[in-house]
């Protein structure tokens, strides 16, 4: 038998130029391998993954504990679909709903998913409980928000990379301005406000942090007008800022929580919507699902990937080792390099904003000699590094990967 001889990255890259659609950019880098922080390319160079797949890998590339529980699952049954009942997403929604303190889970599978879901919910509760007249329900989103690819989600998006071309538009969406409090309590004076959604840390929009007290503040003019608070918790969620959820920061609890990504620590695509009863309960059989959502695969998976994070402290880990690459930065290359302006982030999720008026393509490049010095990493919004790594990194790993990021940077022309 000839044996296939096996392709190089540059062979790997041209198949997806020639045979995939063109929707994404990446960086050109093929990743063959992962364990834990580390991933390997086709050719068998090892990086320290920077970006963790946008925070979804927070429990490490292949945990195994994760791909353990995957197996064994595979082995058993896989999907049944909600026709029928089985025996793994009882378990789940149980022991999911009791770690995040809320009465019902509503399982889907993307994030983007897990947003449509709660604004379902949002305007079922909004008809049938706030009592809002048929199809005036209204949602607040605030600029600069990120929450997916479709129609839904793109509805509200300020990004036009996001929206050219693909019009018309949902409507009953209302845009104020991020980290906005009088904006947010002139919105919800209208009665027909079902809920107020958004990122306690815009991920997409560049790692944008808003003032200390926003969100508590934001939900506390929410519960005061009779209006849901939110929170998309897809990428800030599952121990990423340093707590288990952002908003736990603020010491609240979001009407509806959605999770996704490192759910499944990076695994299968699993998201959730969480919320109380005289919520959840507004949504009749038939009225919402998912063909996979709730899969018994998704559900032993879950369940696993969100012990892991328990078990291995992983928030205390992102809370501690946060504080460490922000010092460093700042120390670093802020105060000494004249690409760097700041640096900002909460937990493992951190950006360094990089001063570039004149190319547009210095955080770039900056990325792809990171690459070349054993460091993946991607610019959003052109001039904005985000380092989010997995959340099992130790102190030592990322104190190198610090030295890496600031000779790179300080030797970058
Ligand atoms: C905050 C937030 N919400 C929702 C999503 C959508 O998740 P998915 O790509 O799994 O649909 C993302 C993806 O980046 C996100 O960052």
């Amino acid at each position: 038998m000839i044996q296939e001889k096996t392709k190089t990255s540059a062979e790997f890259m041209a198949l997806e130029d020639k045979y995939g659609a063109h929707n994404y950019h990446p960086l050109p880098v093929v990743l063959a391998k992962g364990e834990g922080v580390h991933v390997w390319d086709a050719e068998g160079k090892r990086y320290y993954d920077f970006l963790s797949a946008y925070s979804a890998v927070n429990q490490g590339h292949c945990h195994p504990r994760i791909i353990n529980a995957l197996q064994e699952q595979a082995k058993k049954l896989t999907l049944t679909s909600r026709a029928f009942y089985n025996d793994t997403l009882g378990p789940y929604e149980q022991f999911i709903t009791e770690f995040f303190g809320y009465d019902k889970v509503l399982p889907m599978n993307t994030g983007v998913e897990g947003g449509e879901t709660a604004v379902k919910l949002c305007r079922k509760w909004g008809y049938e409980v706030k009592g809002i007249p048929t199809n005036q329900a209204k949602i607040i989103f605030v600029t600069g928000n990120f929450w997916g690819r479709t129609l839904a989600a793109i509805s509200s998006s300020c990004d036009p990379s996001s929206t050219k071309g693909f019009g018309p538009y949902m409507p009953g969406y209302e845009l104020i301005p991020y980290d906005d409090l009088k904006a947010l309590e002139e919105a919800v004076k209208d009665p027909n406000v079902a809920g107020f959604m958004v990122e306690p840390i815009q991920g997409e929009a560049g790692v944008v942090v808003p003032d200390e007290g926003y969100l508590r503040k934001a939900y506390e003019l929410c519960k005061a007008n009779n209006v849901l608070f939110i929170a998309d918790e897809v990428q800030t969620g599952i121990a990423r800022t340093g707590k288990m959820i952002c908003c736990d920061h603020e010491g609240f609890k979001p009407d509806i929580l959605i999770l996704g990504k490192a759910l499944s620590g990076g695994v299968f695509p699993v998201s959730a919507a969480l919320a109380r009863d005289e919520i959840m309960l507004c949504i009749k059989p038939g009225e919402h699902g998912s063909t996979f959502g709730g899969n018994p695969l998704a559900c032993a998976v879950a369940m696993e990937a969100l012990k892991v994070v328990e078990d291995e402290k992983l928030a205390e880990n992102a809370e501690k080792l946060g504080q460490v690459f922000r010092d460093y930065m700042q120390k670093q290359l802020v105060d000494k390099s004249d690409y760097v302006t700041s640096v900002r982030g909460k937990g493992l999720l951190n950006a360094i904003i990089i001063d570039d008026e004149e190319t547009g393509d210095v955080a770039w490049n900056i990325c792809m000699k990171l690459r070349d010095n054993g460091l993946l990493a991607k610019p959003t919004h052109g001039n904005i590094i985000r380092f989010a790594p997995p959340l099992v990194m130790t102190e030592p790993q990322l104190l190198e990967c610090c030295e890496i990021i600031e000779k790179t940077i300080l030797n970058f022309s």
